[in-house]
Order: C-alpha cells, then sequence, then structure tokens
C-alpha cells in the first residue's frame, strides 16, 4: 500500500506549530492509545526541545487495558508522564493537571529560587489529524473554563482557557502529520481512520485488520458476525458480506461494501477494544 501525503498541510501545519510552542512551557502530546506509537511524529521531540511534555493515551476506552497500562509504564521508562485518556467522557482527566504539575515541576522551582510565584503554567495540545485533540480541549477545559482573550504582548488572536489558577491552556491545538516510512505505521494508522479514506484501499485494509484481529484477538469476529476464524482472510471477508448482506446482483459477495462495513466497525470499536502495537517490553 502506498500513502500520499501533502507537502503543504504539513508545512503550514509545522509553522504554526513552531510558533504556538514558543508561547508554551509545556506540550501536552496526545496520540492514539490503539497505535501510541505509530500516531506520534518524532518532529515532536525538536518542536518540543526544552518544554515540559506530558504524553497522553487518548481513546484508551477502545483501546486493550492491557495495553494502555503497558504502554503508559513504557512512556514513564522513557521519563515522559504518560497516562491513558478517554476524552469523550473526560475518564482520566483528574490525573491530568497532577501530571502538568509533575511535568512542571523545575520551571516551578525556577520561578521559585527567581522570586516568581503565582505564574501559571501555559500548555498547548499537540497531535495528529482526528487523535481526539479538540474533543479533549473541550473535555479537559470542562464548562467552568473562562477563556482570559487576548494577552498583551503575545501574538494576537490566541486564546487562553485558564483551567485553574496554575494552568493556561491554548485554545488551538498544534498540528502533527504523522511519519510514514514504514509500511504498517501507514497500516495501523489507516485501520484506526487516521489517513485519509480516499488514499486508501479498503479491501487490502479490510484483509489486513481481519488477518490482525484473527492473530492477536481471536474470538472477535465470530462475536461480532458469527463467523468461523479458522480460514483465510479473503474467505473471512466473503463471510462477512454474506453475514452482513453485502451481495452484488447474482448473489456474489461485494467485498468492497463489507471492508466498508469491517472497517467501520473496528474503527468504532465494535470489534472488542484493539491495541495494534505492542509496548516495547
Ligand atoms: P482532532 O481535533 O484531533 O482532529 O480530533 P477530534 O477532537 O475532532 O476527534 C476525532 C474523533 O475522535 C471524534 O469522533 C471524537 O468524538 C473522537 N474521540 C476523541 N477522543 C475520544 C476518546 O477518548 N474516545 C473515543 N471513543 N472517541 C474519541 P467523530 O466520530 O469524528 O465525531 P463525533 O461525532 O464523536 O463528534
Amino acid at each position: 500500500m502506498a500513502y500520499q501525503w501533502y507537502p503543504g498541510h504539513m508545512t503550514k501545519a509545522k509553522r504554526m506549530m513552531q510558533e504556538d510552542v514558543k508561547l508554551v512551557d509545556l506540550v501536552i502530546e496526545l496520540t492514539d492509545a490503539r497505535a501510541p506509537q505509530s500516531g506520534r511524529n518524532p518532529d515532536i521531540d525538536e518542536l518540543g526541545k526544552n518544554k515540559s511534555r506530558v504524553i497522553l493515551l487518548n481513546k484508551a476506552d477502545m483501546a486493550d487495558e492491557r495495553q494502555n497500562v503497558s504502554w503508559e509504564a513504557y512512556f514513564r521508562s522513557k521519563g515522559l508522564c504518560a497516562g491513558a485518556v478517554n476524552s469523550r467522557t473526560g475518564g482520566g482527566m483528574k490525573r491530568i493537571l497532577n501530571f502538568i504539575m509533575e511535568a512542571c515541576q523545575e520551571k516551578l522551582e525556577r520561578d521559585r529560587k527567581r522570586g516568581i510565584q503565582n505564574r501559571p503554567v501555559r500548555a498547548m495540545v499537540a497531535g495528529i489529524p482526528n487523535v481526539g485533540k479538540s474533543t479533549f480541549i473541550n473535555s479537559f477545559a470542562g464548562k467552568a473554563c473562562a477563556k482570559t482573550g487576548n494577552k498583551p504582548g503575545v501574538t494576537r488572536g490566541k486564546q487562553w482557557i485558564r483551567l485553574n489558577k496554575n494552568v493556561e491552556l491554548l485554545d488551538t491545538p498544534g498540528i502533527l502529520w504523522p511519519k510514514i516510512d514504514d509500511p504498517q505505521v501507514g497500516q495501523r494508522l489507516a485501520a484506526l481512520g487516521s489517513i485519509r479514506d480516499e488514499i486508501i484501499q479498503a479491501e487490502d485494509l479490510a484483509l489486513w485488520v481481519i488477518r490482525f484481529l484473527q492473530k492477536n484477538y481471536p474470538g472477535s469476529l465470530t462475536v461480532r458476525y458469527q463467523i468461523a476464524e479458522e480460514m483465510d482472510a479473503v474467505f473471512l471477508l466473503g463471510e462477512v458480506a454474506k453475514v452482513r448482506g453485502c451481495l452484488r446482483t447474482g448473489g456474489e459477495p461485494d467485498y468492497e461494501k463489507a471492508a466498508a462495513l469491517l472497517l467501520d466497525d473496528f474503527r468504532s470499536g465494535r470489534l472488542g477494544r484493539v491495541t495494534l502495537e505492542q509496548a516495547p517490553a
């Protein structure tokens, strides 16, 4: 499978991120808990250099719970404050303020030594498209938040959301583009719907998902479609077509339709909680 990207978008997004990151003390990096490494862009290390960092495994409600724990531990072993969250319901949000304070400890200590007190930590959210940045900001900021408006001395038009007396959040997230040098990374992101649909071959992708589930989450296809799994992936996609009535005139399976249906089921969690890559030991 080949994946194409649009350098124009990337360059603009990167430039904006470069500008915004100058305004903050801390970068909250969102990644998809179902593919925590593939959904990151290594540029964040350069962009967030000299900044405190928190990494959040978003959509944790759709990922394998055991893998959430392993990935959290993995990132922590790399010295990053990390936690699994569900931005849709706000699960895990209470911990985030603690993470922010933990990640900014050195900065707060420096401020204190210089006699600077009560200067709130400024944070921004960053991540690849569709990872849940807007949902997170809305959920995290909550209803009680107050927009602080333009601040003198910073770029006009920037809005800061005051989370409490210690933390302010930039209301626009930084957009990072995924880095797809490895086809496996592309496949994972495509499976999650993080890559535009029109550049994906749905049938190939559905077959890849079927094979992944057969190997790593046996039983999930049987539970959803009541089909026996011990068959080859193409045959199974045909079975999905039959049980779901995706048929062409003449009764032949419509593989394309079945692939779209299966991918939709997978992306919305109807095939169970799945993580597409394991945390390194
Ligand atoms: P972005 O700003 O990073 O581009 O992402 P956005 O917040 O628009 O979220 C993309 C999709 O992911 C949305 O679904 C959103 O509801 C969903 N989402 C975000 N965080 C979570 C989470 O923690 N768990 C789950 N299960 N879903 C999450 P959508 O179907 O595109 O829109 P909507 O109909 O839900 O609004």
